[in-house]
């Protein structure tokens, strides 16, 4: 699959741990940087969130020191659904009831093995459809129109 990754300061040796097992699982990962030189947790959030959004990247990720900053940040480009998730039910029900784009993680809360068990549940796992279709494009129309985008 197609993945955006990147992170801030708080969160970039989990980036790193998971740019490697991701390719080593065959993906084909854009790293969008994060390093431990500071980095304010908009930037990256908004780069990974552009490429999901743009169609680059089928799924982003996103690691800061909570999950939480980049999530709120990620949410604000049109098209993503961030959510931060800390266990592998929620992975699952991300994908399946929310269609979920963009997975985010907090470095500081969990370890490297839960994190990709995390991660490999929100890649395998596909969106239910049905009702739950329903409400995700709910969600889209609270979006903002964009340009060249008719709202009906
Ligand atoms: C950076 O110190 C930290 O605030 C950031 O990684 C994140 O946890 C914010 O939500």
């Amino acid at each position: 699959m197609k993945l955006a990754i990147a992170s801030d300061h708080g969160g970039y040796r989990l980036k790193d741990q998971l740019v490697e097992r991701l390719r080593g699982a065959g993906h084909e990962v854009e790293d969008l940087g994060g390093t431990a030189e500071r980095c304010d947790y908009p930037a990256p959030a908004s780069a990974v969130g552009r490429a999901v959004s743009a169609g680059r990247a089928e799924r982003g990720v996103l690691v800061c020191g909570s999950g939480i900053g980049v999530s709120i940040a990620a949410n604000k480009v049109p098209g993503v659904r961030a959510a931060v998730v800390g266990e592998t039910t929620s992975a699952r029900l991300f994908r399946e009831h929310n269609d979920g784009n963009v997975l985010c993680l907090g470095e500081r809360l969990i370890g490297p093995e839960m994190a990709w068990e995390i991660v490999q549940t929100f890649l395998a796992t596909p969106h239910q459809g049905g009702q739950h279709a329903v409400r995700v494009a709910q969600i889209g129309d609270l979006e903002p129109p964009q340009k060249g985008i008719s709202h009906v």
